[in-house]
């Protein structure tokens, strides 16, 4: 039966309670005037004000210690003061003037970050996904417009995630996130992660490239075999076939490395960057070696902000911070201090089965849903998130203390406790 006019008012208004009790607090407050923002976000009940380093505070003056960091972006803790005094330089003096001038500071942050990396040549953008459809689009112009040739698929992973436009979501090894949004975009396949033939089967004369994130961060914080990699990269090269590497997640010091594929001695042809790059602001970066530069021409590609003065001095001052102070390698040692921090307190747990990642990226593989662990987790005041239904995923800022670490994991085994313990798990 066909639906009226009043029940589409009704089914519009009851689904509420499902949008997240954030929502519905705060429709409650505005005399149940349901939120302007749209419902894309299942969101924590809590109003975050104010940060500095480790630690929030929300609306009510209740203190969380930060183990997301913003979903791996806030990389210098919150209020880095460096990049905030540099920022705030810059807001005296230029915000935005368009990529049709030069802009030193886009120079100067490209170049530094060539410096840390094998990449010659950089593209700024404002997001991951944005990098990584760069990084789609050069790898389509590489073939097409320098060698000749028709070549355009891309080859993803299964449980990878490259982002939410319409070309990433496509690129992305999980279902979920393209439901509901038909026809997708021709031109990508996944395989099996780790599975050499199935990789073999799928490239055919119209492979371009193949995109790979070195750490399956959103699929479940899965670090990818050294020993494909290296089949990965050989089979490439017999191919023809770019290699991009998403590093949004992984990269800018996460792992211990500036970049994830730097722990695997590889130089891919192509690969991305965003989250903590510019501590907070939103940038992201598609970086490349020479023989790609001229794939782009003039008007080939362009973004209105894509590495404006405001970003591109946060991205310099990010980097500045992070090499004064050693940051890679903290990270490093970190990321074993809490990786053996959390094996230890957590032998006995049988709810706990598996702790893996790399430096400060790190899984807690469970035995069943975590969704209720964050939720009490935040009522002690930590902050985490999962990664996939069963995965707690521990995201620390990469200045973390171990006085930090060891007060996060006393939070974490107290609450693991407290939730088997009710669940009988
Ligand atoms: C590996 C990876 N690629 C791409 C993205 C998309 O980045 P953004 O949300 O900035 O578009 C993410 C975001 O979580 C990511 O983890």
């Amino acid at each position: 039966m066909a639906q009226t006019q009043s029940d589409l008012k009704e089914a519009t208004t009851v689904p509420a309670t499902e949008v997240g009790a954030a929502a519905t607090a705060a429709a409650a407050a505005e005399g149940n005037n349901p939120s302007a923002i749209f419902p894309s976000y299942a969101r924590y009940p809590i109003h975050l004000v104010k940060g500095k380093g480790s630690w929030l505070w929300d609306d009510k003056g209740n203190r969380y210690l930060d183990f997301m960091s913003g979903l791996a972006v806030a990389n210098l803790g919150h209020a880095p003061e460096k990049v905030t005094a540099k920022v705030k330089a810059q807001l005296d003096e230029l915000w935005h003037v368009s990529n049709l001038f030069h802009i030193p500071q886009q120079e100067t942050a490209a170049r530094k970050l060539t410096e840390i990396s094998c990449a010659d040549v950089v593209f700024f953008c404002n997001s991951g996904a944005e990098a990584n459809e760069a990084a789609i689009k050069l790898a389509r112009r590489y073939h097409q417009k320098i060698k000749g040739t028709n070549r355009y698929e891309i080859i993803t992973f299964e449980q990878s995630f490259h982002g939410r436009t319409l070309a990433t979501l496509t690129a992305t090894g999980q279902q979920k996130v393209k439901d509901g949004y038909l026809p997708l975009p021709e031109g990508f396949k996944t395989v099996p992660l780790h599975d050499i033939p199935a990789l073999k089967a799928a490239i055919g004369p119209q492979t371009a490239a193949v995109m790979l994130e070195m750490v399956q961060a959103e699929g479940g914080v899965y670090p990818v075999d050294p020993s494909f990699v290296q089949e990965l990269v050989a089979l490439c090269k017999e191919q023809g076939l770019l290699l991009i590497i998403d590093e949004v997640q992984t990269g800018m010091g996460r792992t211990g490395k500036w970049f994830a594929h730097q722990h695997y001695g590889i130089e891919p042809d192509i690969f991305t960057s965003a989250k903590g790059i510019a501590s907070g602001l939103p940038a992201g970066a598609m970086l490349a070696k020479e023989y790609l530069r001229d794939a782009f021409s003039p008007g080939s590609h362009a973004s209105t902000f894509g590495g404006n003065p405001i970003v591109a001095s946060a991205i310099i001052a990010t980097l500045e911070t992070m090499q004064e102070e050693g940051i890679p390698e903290h990270v490093q040692e970190m990321g074993d201090y809490l990786v053996g921090l959390l094996k230890e307190t957590f032998k006995d747990q049988p709810f706990v089965q598996e702790v893996r990642g790399k430096g400060l990226l790190i899984g807690i593989g469970c035995a069943g849903p975590v969704g209720d662990i964050v939720l009490l987790g935040q009522k002690h005041g930590l902050l985490f998130v999962t990664a996939g239904p069963d995965v707690i995923r521990l995201l620390p800022n990469l200045k973390v203390s171990k006085e930090e670490i060891d007060q996060a994991v006393s939070i974490l085994a107290e609450v693991v406790a407290a939730y088997t313990s009710k669940e009988g798990n």
